[in-house]
């Protein structure tokens, strides 16, 4: 079984942007930059021939290229513990691409966790006791001001995760690029 999940890529200079709010944050484990994303879908673990399924419904996508923005961050999970995120500034295009994929997905019969879209960027993981409500709080407080961007929604990418280490490990599996010039990558596992 495969764990799979489609997200956004984050350019260099917002990756940079993060950076400096992780360093400016005094507890949790930072998300590394080469693991930052924004998921657009999550898989769970599939077999290969899910995987194929889903290769094929990210394929038939072909929206136009739009920029969105990060705004703000946010507690996601259950305290104590959780992750702290950088949100997204709400956008009409980024819904209807997350909308569509995950239709795709559906009518392909790739089976999604029921969770809702909440776009967001996890840039800190919480463990129990890594911070009081009240420190949480203040620097959702604090930081209610972080914007990062302009993120170029140019295309979108299949990852396959693996667990196990300290942190994940993300293989960018696929990318399908919205501007058929740009090229497709294939598909390799
Ligand atoms: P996150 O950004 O909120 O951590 C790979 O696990 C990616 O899929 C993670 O970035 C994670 O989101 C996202 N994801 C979404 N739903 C998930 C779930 N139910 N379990 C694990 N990861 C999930």
């Amino acid at each position: 079984m495969i764990r799979a999940f489609f997200a956004l890529t984050l350019p260099d200079e917002v990756i940079d942007q993060i950076d400096r709010l992780q360093d400016a944050i005094p507890f949790g484990r930072a998300v590394p930059a080469e693991n930052l994303h924004l998921t657009l879908a999550f898989l769970g673990e599939v077999s290969d021939q899910t995987l194929e399924a889903a290769h094929e419904a990210a394929e038939s996508l072909v929206p136009e290229p739009f920029a969105i923005e990060l705004s703000g961050l946010q507690h996601l999970g259950r305290a104590p513990g959780g992750v702290i995120a950088a949100g997204v500034a709400p956008d009409a295009r980024l819904e209807a691409l997350a909308r569509a994929l995950r239709s795709r997905l559906n009518g392909a019969r790739v089976q999604l966790p029921r969770e809702r879209f909440r776009p967001h960027v996890t840039v800190l993981r919480l463990r129990p006791g890594d911070a009081e409500d009240a420190a949480l709080a203040r620097l959702l407080g604090r930081h209610a001001t972080f914007r990062a961007g302009p993120i170029p929604v140019t295309g979108l990418s299949l990852f396959r995760s693996y667990l196990g280490g300290e942190t994940a490990r993300h293989e960018e599996l696929a990318r399908y690029a919205f501007d058929p010039m740009d090229g497709r990558d294939e598909f390799s596992r």
